[in-house]
């Protein structure tokens, strides 16, 4: 076998598209595959100003390089969870990278306005990454619309996404179902969400990440014992090596076929009573966590 385009030894086959490729060629494709992504799905163009959510993880830093790389302009986000040796390692990993490529990085940290996740799990029945979820949302969000940015973009992949999308189908969660798309359109207060690398695969993301010499952190966060997305994720590649191509269709055919049978949901929102961001309620969870932490405080 050889490069579909030059006389070089393959990278990589991918069985899904039937194509072969060299490293060179490889990130040629991969690069033209997720900005044909962007274009397809009106995610941004070149006139916006993108905010990088980046974790020290290899899918949000090759997706920063790449839009940069390819004239975008994006800034970078760090959220400092305070999830001690990890954090630490992951923020060193983020700070080398912004600087070899010259980019601004912000950086929010929890412990000076709230607390870090593990005081945090330790005030609330929810589960570790949900409360992270929830603090982070809020965060890319605010310092999004404060800074001025057009778009907040994530390094979710086409794994996380189809996984995600199977572990909802077979609990039929159809609130999920309905709006879980690659972007989330922005509305009152909320600057639009978009994930440039729905269409490809954790495997392919390494690979470029390799490729392009990017250091980024192979850990993975203490908390995340969600044996559930990890199961559905070996599910949906046992699946992919039977039938190549089943997880990108699964993923497109839901976006093209049943999302559209779904109404828009309008979201109830009003403003958070204390920090005045977006919220469902009159108090939004991360003033209502900050709250718990001062009650706490008071008592002891
Ligand atoms: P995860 O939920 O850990 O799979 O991460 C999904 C995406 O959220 C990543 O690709 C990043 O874009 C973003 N993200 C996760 N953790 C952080 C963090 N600590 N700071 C900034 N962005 C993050
Ligand atoms: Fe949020 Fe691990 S990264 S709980
Ligand atoms: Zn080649
Ligand atoms: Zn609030």
């Amino acid at each position: 076998m050889r490069c579909k385009f030059c006389p070089s030894k393959p990278a990589i086959y991918m069985k899904e598209h039937r194509l072969a490729l060299c490293s060179k060629h490889y990130v040629e494709w991969f690069e033209r595959y997720v900005i044909r992504t962007i274009k397809e799905f009106r995610m941004f163009s070149k006139s916006d100003k993108i905010l990088v959510a980046v974790s020290g993880g290899k899918d949000s830093l090759a997706l920063w390089h790449l839009l940069r790389k390819n004239g975008y302009s994006a800034d970078g986000l760090y959220i400092h969870l305070g999830i001690g040796e990890y954090s630490e390692r992951s923020k060193e990993k983020v700070e080398a990278f912004a600087k070899r490529i010259g980019a601004q990085l912000r950086i929010v940290d929890l412990s000076e306005d709230l607390a870090g996740i593990p005081d945090l799990v330790k005030i609330t029945s929810r589960s570790a990454c949900s409360v992270c979820g929830m603090v982070k949302r809020y965060n890319f969000n605010k310092v999004a619309r404060e800074g001025g940015y057009s778009v907040v973009a994530t390094g979710h992949n086409l794994d996380d996404e189809a996984s995600a999308l199977l572990s909802n189908v077979i609990n039929w969660n159809l609130k999920y179902l309905g709006k879980k798309a690659p972007v989330l359109e922005e509305e009152e207060g909320f600057v639009r969400k978009v994930k440039p690398l729905c269409k490809v695969t954790e495997k392919q993301t390494a690979l470029y990440a390799l490729l392009e010499g990017i250091d980024f952190i192979e850990e993975e966060c203490p908390f995340s014992e969600d044996a559930t997305s990890v199961f559905f994720k070996e599910i949906l590649n046992q699946i992919e090596e039977r039938f190549p191509g089943t997880k990108l269709r699964f993923y497109l055919d839901y976006l093209r076929k049943v999302m559209p049978l779904f109404e828009k949901e309008e979201r109830d929102l009003t403003r958070c009573r204390i920090c005045g961001e977006p919220s469902p309620t009159e108090v939004c969870g991360v003033c209502r966590l900050k709250d718990r932490l001062k009650e706490i405080a008071h008592v002891k």
